[in-house]
């Protein structure tokens, strides 16, 4: 669901007149072929959406409304793989003699459009397929890739992105951010391409599935427990869950009409016993200031696995071992962790991002909101190395011109390689842009910003502009040169109300080594 096309110039309000229009739109477009329609010649959707960092991902000419996935584990097996068969219901943007998805996995058996077999080939990171008949622009249309398999990896610390299919000790489990998923999924895989999803498991009797959303059917016969899962509000497919094994389910009972539930190794259920169930302070803690919780369900997935990194999983944030058992450090590391994932189920995944470069507004918002809390609970300086949330600013902002070289401004990483695209700089940066903007709009212009953002563009994607833009209507000033310098300048401005902040010159590395070593370097390696 690219909903850019649907977007109109006008932010907030109008909606709703848009989506009539819109859906006016396609039905005029179902029942009156237009020249345009009839007659686009049909040509080959192009085979990425041309995003700067990962130019591949994404694909051409069409648009995912849903995907329903039907996937067997045949054994209990923590290596076990995938066999599965997902349906993909989208609409066609241009005319297509052909069209791609991206997948990675093992193999595909068979694949059909509009339930016809269509002739496909495997190109790298791309499944290329010939529909029998071309695909007309505006019209709804049907893939089916049949029996493909994927099967999961160990994870690497040292190599954050190297598993986005890995093997616990209990099972498997996913974490497909920022380009993983059509390793174990054919898909348009960039999050611009939003879409809703039925995910059903067929796994051996008595093992646990954990997918996105709420569980909407379970039953066993002849062996085998189905699970059906239904994430009704639209999802990025970075964000996908697919946990299976001897994961155990923790029911923490409904807040504020929201079910909260966790799944853990049963390893880790003695640790976590204490910790797991602080998520539902961290929920009222963040309803306070954005506003309402864009899901159906939420909780924890911890596994007993080195990952080096916590992700969030839309509906169902993950986490490694080493967030809880001391590893990383105590309370005040895990908790405003957890906070930071939370966040994220607003930041990054309700309003997802137009493109890679855009991360810094999902990284920058949840690493506010981590700091924010760790702050008021007294835990900045285990958190961060640094007690005071002023003070931790004016740190960032004395390393901002050596982290605009060495990572890239923020929002303009100098590659996709995890140390760039998950940098310090794109979490603690991003979060000195949004200590600026506050600065520069004042506390209360910027917590309406802050619900107005997640309001406005809830379920949707938006873009850096996008937010200059809704800064700028919220506080009633202009913020296109403030925020795109603050955000894609080599060098950093000055601090509004800080006229004394000075950044370190890059050259100085004397300088440098004295202020860094305050600053714990991110536990996280993103
Ligand atoms: N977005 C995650 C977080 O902030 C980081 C994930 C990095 N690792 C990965 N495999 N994508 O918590
Ligand atoms: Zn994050």
């Amino acid at each position: 669901m690219a909903s850019s096309a649907w977007r109109g110039s006008d932010v907030g309000g109008g909606s709703h007149r848009r989506r009539l229009i819109g859906a006016l739109a396609v039905l005029i477009a179902l029942a009156v072929p237009t020249s345009a329609q009839a007659f686009e010649r049909p040509s080959p959707g192009a085979p990425g959406l041309g995003d700067r960092l990962f130019p591949l991902l994404g694909n051409g000419g069409y648009d995912v409304q849903h995907y329903d996935l039907d996937l067997r584990y045949a054994t209990s097996a923590p290596s076990q793989g995938i066999d599965g068969t997902v349906t993909l219901l989208a609409v066609a943007t241009q005319s297509l003699s052909r069209l791609n998805l991206d997948f990675s996995g093992d193999s595909v058996g068979k694949v059909t459009v509009n339930g016809l077999p269509a002739a496909f080939t495997r190109d790298s990171g791309e499944l290329v397929i010939t529909p029998r008949l071309p695909l007309l622009k505006g019209l709804p249309f049907v893939v089916q890739v049949q029996h493909y398999t994927a099967h999961p990896i160990a994870s690497d610390p040292n190599d954050l992105l190297g598993a986005p299919f890995f093997i616990t000790p209990d099972g498997s489990a996913t974490a497909g951010q920022p380009a993983g998923t059509h390793a174990f999924l054919p898909s348009n895989d960039h999050p611009r391409d939003k879409a809703s999803y039925t995910i059903r498991f067929d796994v051996p009797a008595g093992e646990a599935a954990y997918g996105n959303g709420v569980l909407v059917h379970k039953s066993t016969s002849g062996g085998r427990t189905h699970y059906v899962y239904l994430q009704r509000q639209p999802m990025a497919t970075e964000l996908i869950q697919l946990a299976v094994g001897r994961y155990q389910e923790i029911g923490r009972g409904v807040h504020g009409g929201i079910p909260i539930r966790d799944a853990v190794s049963p390893s880790l259920a003695g640790l976590l016993a204490d910790k797991l169930p602080t998520e539902i302070d961290h929920l009222e803690w963040m309803k306070a200031r954005v506003g309402e919780y864009p899901f159906d369900i939420y909780g924890s997935l911890v596994v007993d696995a080195e990952l080096g990194f916590a992700l969030e999983t839309q509906t169902l944030s993950l986490y490694d071992r080493l967030w809880f058992d001391g590893t990383f450090g105590g309370q005040g590391i895990w908790e405003p962790t957890m906070v930071h994932e939370l966040a994220h189920m607003w930041f990054g995944d309700s309003v997802a991002p137009y493109s890679w470069d855009d991360l810094w507004l999902n990284e920058g918002h949840a690493t506010w909101y981590q700091f924010t809390f760790a702050a008021e609970r007294d835990e900045l300086e285990e958190n961060t190395g640094i007690a005071d949330f002023t003070d931790l600013m004016q740190v960032i902002y004395q390393l901002g011109d050596i982290w605009r070289i060495e990572d890239g401004p923020v929002g303009r990483p100098l590659s996709p390689e995890a140390a760039q695209l998950f940098s310090i700089q794109v979490y603690y940066g991003g979060a000195l842009v949004l200590y600026a903007l506050r600065q520069q709009i004042g506390d209360a212009a910027f917590q309406r910003l802050e619900r107005a953002w997640v309001t406005r563009f809830r379920d949707d994607v938006a873009s850096t502009q996008d937010f200059i833009a809704l800064a700028s209507r919220v506080s009633g000033q202009n913020l296109t040169k403030f925020l795109n310098d603050w955000v894609y300048g080599t060098k950093t401005p000055p601090m509004p109300g800080h006229p004394d902040w000075t950044v370190i010159p890059t050259g100085d590395a004397a300088a440098r080594t004295f202020a860094a070593p305050q600053l714990l370097s991110l536990r996280r390696r993103s």
